[in-house]
This record gives C-alpha cells, structure tokens and sequence, in this order.
C-alpha cells in the first residue's frame, strides 16, 4: 500500500476517473470514490479482497497477464475500449436513448515502484470513454451505410450504363431491323407477281416453241426451196438453235433468281423480327442461316465460311436479340481477317444447353485488351468502323437467356467465341 497525503488523496477520491491499486495476485490496496459510486462497494469492504471476487466478469487470465507484464516489464499496459469494451461491468445511461448500457472503458495499468525500485503495486487508471465510444460507433455505422448505399448506387449506375448501351444498339437493331422488314415487304409483292409471271412464261416459251416446231416441219415439206432459203437464212441470222436452246435456259435461270431473292425476302424478315420481343421456341439453325444471309455482304470477300451444324433442339429465347448476337460475332470475325480467311461455325448440344461457336483465322486478340473486349466502348477498330458496343451487348443478351460466352484465342491465329445456351430458361423472364 502506498501512502499518500491526505491533500492528494482528497484530489485522487474526487477525480472523475476509476483507480484502483492491486497487488501481484489481484488484491485490492485501493479504490476511490468513482469506484464506489459504480460498484456499489465502499473501500472497506473491498480492502484487501481479490478484485475477481468482487468482479467475478473479468476475464481473469487476460488480467492476471496484464499485472504480471507490469511487475515483471515495470512498464505501463493499456486496453482501449475498442479492444475490450468492459473490463468492469458498470452500468451507463445512454445519453440519447436513454438505454442502461455498459460504460466503455480506457485502462491503463502502471507499475508503483517503491524505494528498493522494486514493484510495489499495479496502479489501474480507467476513464468513461462512452460518449466518445457511442459517437465513433454511430460514425462507424454510418460510415458503414454510407458505404453500403454508395455500392449500390454503384451498381446502380452500372445497370444504367448496361441499358443505356443496350437500348443504343438495340435502336440501332431496331432501325436496320426495320428498314429491313420494310424492304423486304417492298420487293415481296412484286416478287411475287415476277414469279409467277416467270412460271408462265416458262410454260409459254414451252408451247411457242412446240409449235414453232410444228411450224418449221410443216414448211419444210409443203414450202418452195425459195421460201425455205429465205427461212434458213432468217434462222441463221438469228441464230435460231441457240435462242431456241438459250431461252428455256434464260427462263429457268431468272426463275432461280427470283427465288433467291424470295430467300433473301425471307430472311430479311426473318432477322428483323419485327415487334417480336418474346420468349419462344426457336431454331437457332434458322437464325444463323438468316443472319448469315443478312450480313453476307459484309463476309463474302473477306471469308470462306464453313458451316458444322449438329443436332439442335429449339431453344427457349428471344430470336431477335440472339440474331443480333449472331451478327456481331460474324461480323466481328469477318472484321479480324485483314485479306482472305475462314470462319467456321459449329453448333452442338451438350446435355441442356446448346452452344454455338464462331471461330475465325483472324487477327487474335492480345493478353491486353482480352479482359476488356466486353466492355461497353472498347474498340481497336478506326472511328467509324466500330463503336465497341457488339459484344457488351452481345454479353447481357447472353446472360439474360442464362448462358454464358467463352473466348479463346491466339494472337495471328484466330479466336473462337462460343455461346452456351441453356435449351429451356430456368425461370419464364420478363422481357
Ligand atoms: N473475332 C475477333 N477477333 C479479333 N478481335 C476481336 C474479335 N471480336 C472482337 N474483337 C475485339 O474486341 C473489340 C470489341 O468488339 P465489339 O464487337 O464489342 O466492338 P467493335 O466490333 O469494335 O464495334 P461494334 O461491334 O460496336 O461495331 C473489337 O474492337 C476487337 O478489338
Ligand atoms: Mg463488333
């Protein structure tokens, strides 16, 4: 036990802080006012008592560990409140709700050397830090929700982004999609009359020429040499067997034709499908032939295409958008040949989903811009010729019809996109 003067213990009863001075095993030499006021014990009853039977809370080994650092160290140790918010349980009113609680405690823990400057006593020193503990604790909780509504306005924005990009390609979709369907339902009637007018005119040319036929075999036995002269002559000079031959020919040619273009009609429609925006059940092998067709244009110079079709369930999903995958992947492989190559497309189904793969003998892309290429914006390719948009949309089609997009490729050799699809959509989504 240290003695101090009656002035300073007067001071020391007073200050609003807790002290209490054990000794090596934890019992109790001092206790001042504060402490009473908290525990409820007065200094003689605690005098000379373990401090852990008068607080049976604190964890004594944690404790213990502290005095002996301190007899053997003679240095001070501390706890702050954030490490250990208790060391003793006294009650606190909070201030704002008026919620008991317990105080938050800063204790310190210093050596009292005496005159051999040896340890006589472990001086414990703590301070009510609970106002300063509920205002960094609600700071830090706010802090904490500030951070939480900023990664959600985070991904927030995110969507925002995906749509807008979404929405300006599909305008641009929706633009091509409709001058498309608008031409092609101003070739499709006078097509259709072309083509028939072109079966009849088949059979006609036919029939004239029976009775051309019949004509020339009536001539020639009842006709003069004279007349059969200036016939042979006139035949001759238009070079009759070869119309004869080349007319049937013509006939059948623009008949093929005609029907191209009926295809190509088709197709146009098929591809723009538009107002469609529903889920069905759709070919994916129809899809491909007419998105194909649509943007041949733009490949037939550039590309030999080979096409390895396995067997293909119909899918669940959106056939205009998927379309519209197809085209940025075909285009973007037709982009990557400098002068002459090949792209091959295969399909196949493995268990429930289906994939679709579009590989090219193009340029590659490099380790660098591989994390990249989905990202809205990012293109190497000269302003005008690409707006970085195909594959980030092509990206959230994707992963609206629950399938995923793979990417392989080798600088100088080629790259490979493949699609999974799941065959059916595991939940029926909203469009
Ligand atoms: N098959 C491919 N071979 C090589 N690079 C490719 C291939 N596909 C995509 N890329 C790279 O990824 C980039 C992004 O492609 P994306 O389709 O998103 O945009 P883009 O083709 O540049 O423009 P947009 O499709 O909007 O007209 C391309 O600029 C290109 O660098
Ligand atoms: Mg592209």
């Amino acid at each position: 036990m240290i003695p101090a003067p009656n002035f300073f213990e007067g001071i020391i009863q007073q200050l609003n802080t807790g002290i209490v001075i054990v000794d090596q095993v934890g019992d109790i030499q001092f206790w001042n006012q504060f402490m009473k006021l908290n525990s409820g014990h007065d200094h003689e009853d605690v005098l000379g008592r373990s401090i852990y039977d008068i607080f049976p809370e604190i964890p004594q080994s944690w404790f213990q560990k502290k005095i002996d650092t301190v007899y053997t160290l003679q240095h001070m140790a501390f706890t702050d409140w954030k490490k250990r918010p208790y060391v003793f349980r006294f009650p606190t009113t909070r201030p704002i709700t008026g919620e008991v609680e317990f105080m938050y405690q800063n204790c310190t823990f210093s050596p009292l050397i005496n005159e051999q400057r040896k340890v006589a006593g472990v001086l414990i020193v703590f301070t009510d830090i609970t106002e300063v503990a509920e205002q960094t604790l609600a700071m830090e909780r706010l802090t904490n929700n500030l951070e939480k509504e900023k990664q959600e306005q985070q991904k927030l924005i995110t969507k925002l982004e995906e749509a807008q990009n979404q929405l300006l390609q599909s305008e641009k979709m929706a633009a091509i999609g409709q001058l498309a369907a608008g031409v092609a339902h101003e070739i499709n009637n006078p097509t259709g009359f072309v083509y028939s007018n072109m079966g009849s005119l088949g059979l006609m040319v036919e029939d004239l020429m029976a009775v051309i036929d019949v004509y020339e075999d009536q001539l020639c036995r009842n006709s003069t040499p004279e007349a059969q002269q200036t016939i042979n002559q006139a035949k001759e000079k238009y070079d009759f067997d070869y119309l004869k031959e080349d007319l049937v020919n013509l006939v059948k040619e623009s008949k093929d034709g005609i029907e191209r273009i009926k295809r190509i009609v088709e197709d146009l429609k098929g591809f723009s499908h538009v107002g469609e925006s529903d889920w069905q059940m759709a070919s994916i092998h129809k899809g491909l032939e007419s998105t194909l067709n649509v943007v041949w244009n733009e490949i037939k110079y550039k590309a030999e295409v080979e096409k390895h079709f396995g067997d293909l369930p119909e899918i669940e999903c959106i056939p205009s958008q998927i379309n519209q995958v197809f085209m940025n992947l075909v285009v973007n492989a037709a982009h990557s040949i400098e002068k002459k190559g090949k792209i091959v497309i295969s399909t196949g189904q493995k268990d429930q989903q289906i994939f679709i793969s579009v590989a090219d003998s193009g340029c590659g892309i490099s380790q660098e811009h591989m994390n990249r290429i989905f990202e809205p914006f990012f293109t190497t390719k000269p302003v005008g010729k690409g707006t970085g948009l195909g594959l980030s949309v092509s990206y959230n089609i994707i992963k609206k019809h629950h399938g995923h997009i793979e990417v392989d490729s080798r600088p100088g050799e080629g790259t490979t996109f493949t699609l999974w699809l799941p065959i059916l959509q595991p939940v029926q989504v909203e469009d």
